[in-house]
């Protein structure tokens, strides 16, 4: 239900009698711009539980949860787009986001760059009763030691060269919201020591002050290196490690579930090419083989600018393979480009991802070529035809 501006349509006046009732149906005020992109922040949250009855909302007069704007501040189009994924593997993660978003624990989001770290805090954000305040991202890596810190904690006037006058710090102006760590494995050891009184005490002093106050923010922290492995070279602190990770999400490659590449192929497509006056676009064959297999080390973020730049290029109702950047096309691929070639590159592009999947899975199955052919669906002497096909040897591990 939309209560619209429009006069004579009748929407406001139902839409109050809905309100002063009680009702089952989801009430909604605002423009249908506002839905839709409500309903792409919380659709996953819906798909999951399978009750579209609880539509979040925030307190009148405090909507949109708010983040000053700053250059180190990140930003990005699409930052409340719906979270995509069929793959098992993105299913459990849509669960922990709905099962862990209204609590205060710290989260720890692991993964390579473009997996989703960033989106993933604020859905966690924006799915708790902390989403009416503000969500603040800050990456650790792009502010020195003493920027940082002022940043967080504020300062008082004089505290140091060019400390004009008093400043709030983060911890203040996100109080009762959110706080986004990116690239934690960043923060020097001397802001790793403040956060972690943070996290145990609620407290922390501005700088040039020694006045104590108290926050109430939840902190999320996001990671592309290995914590563990700086613990054990001495470049991150245990105890900050073991209050980060209270609740731990790995977020995998996107080449690790691969079942949801369509999926993002078709969301971006429809989403920039509404953007771009581009509707209706389709993949050819031969592009669509190509990125179906290709292994995206940059992840969505890249799969996302692959299809924006091919939007761009093609001139047609179709992206064809010239249209696809040159990293992603492998070479047998591209000397049968031309579209009259299409039975070559479609070959070319099958046999480069039977060659993939065959060694992916034998490495999962240790080698063994039973396994995996099992975990292939296929028959064993099906999968071992094939490796002799492409002279792939079964080595034991
Ligand atoms: N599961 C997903 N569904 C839809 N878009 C996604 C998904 N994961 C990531 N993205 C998009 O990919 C881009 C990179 O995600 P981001 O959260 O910034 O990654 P990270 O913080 O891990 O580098 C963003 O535009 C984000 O909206
Ligand atoms: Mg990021």
């Amino acid at each position: 239900m939309i209560e619209h501006p429009l006069n004579g349509v009748g929407g406001k006046p139902a839409t109050g009698k809905l309100l002063n009732g009680t009702i089952s149906t989801p009430v909604f005020q605002g423009t249908v711009t506002e839905l839709y992109e409500a309903y792409l922040r919380y659709r996953f949250i819906f798909e999951c539980r399978g009750d579209p009855g609880n539509f979040p909302s925030c307190p009148e007069g405090d909507h949109a949860p708010h983040q000053p704007a700053t250059d180190h501040l990140k930003r990005g189009a699409g930052q409340y787009a719906a979270i995509i994924g069929a793959s098992a593997k993105m299913q459990k993660i849509i669960k922990f986001i709905d099962q862990v978003a209204d609590t205060n624990a710290t989260v720890l989001l692991e993964g390579e760059s473009g997996t989703g770290k960033e989106l993933v805090a604020r859905a966690l954000h924006e799915n708790s009763s902390r989403r009416c305040k503000p969500f603040v991202s800050l990456n650790c890596g792009a502010l020195t030691e003493t920027l940082l810190e002022s940043e967080l904690f504020g300062h008082i006037r004089g505290s140091f060269t060019g400390a004009v006058q008093n400043k709030k710090g983060w911890f203040e102006t996100a109080d009762g919201g959110s706080i986004f760590f990116d690239e934690i494995s960043e923060m020097s050891a001397g802001l790793q020591v403040k956060l972690l009184r943070i996290l145990q005490t609620g407290e922390y002093s501005p700088v040039g002050s020694n006045e104590i106050r108290k926050c109430n923010v939840r902190i999320i922290a996001a990671t592309n290196r290995h914590l563990e492995s700086m613990i054990k070279d001495g470049k991150f602190r245990p105890d900050l490690y073991y209050r980060l990770n209270i609740l731990y999400l790995h977020l995998p490659p996107l080449r690790e579930r691969r079942e949801d590449i369509p999926l993002l192929i078709r969301h971006y497509l429809d989403h920039y090419g509404r953007q771009l006056g581009k509707e209706n676009l389709r993949l050819n064959a031969g592009a669509e083989g190509v990125l179906l297999q290709y292994d995206y080390p940059g992840n969505i973020r890249e799969l996302e600018n692959i299809i924006l730049r091919s939007i761009v290029m093609a001139e047609d109702a179709e992206v064809e393979l010239r249209h696809l950047p040159e990293s992603v096309v492998p070479s047998e691929c591209e000397t049968a480009a031309a579209p009259q070639n299409f039975s070559l590159v479609k070959k070319a592009v099958i046999e480069r991802f039977e060659r993939n999947y065959l060694e992916t899975t034998l490495e999962r199955a240790h080698g063994i070529v039973a396994q995996a052919a099992k975990i292939a669906g296929i028959d064993a002497k099906n999968f071992y035809q094939k490796m002799q096909k492409y002279q792939i040897k079964a080595t034991h591990r």
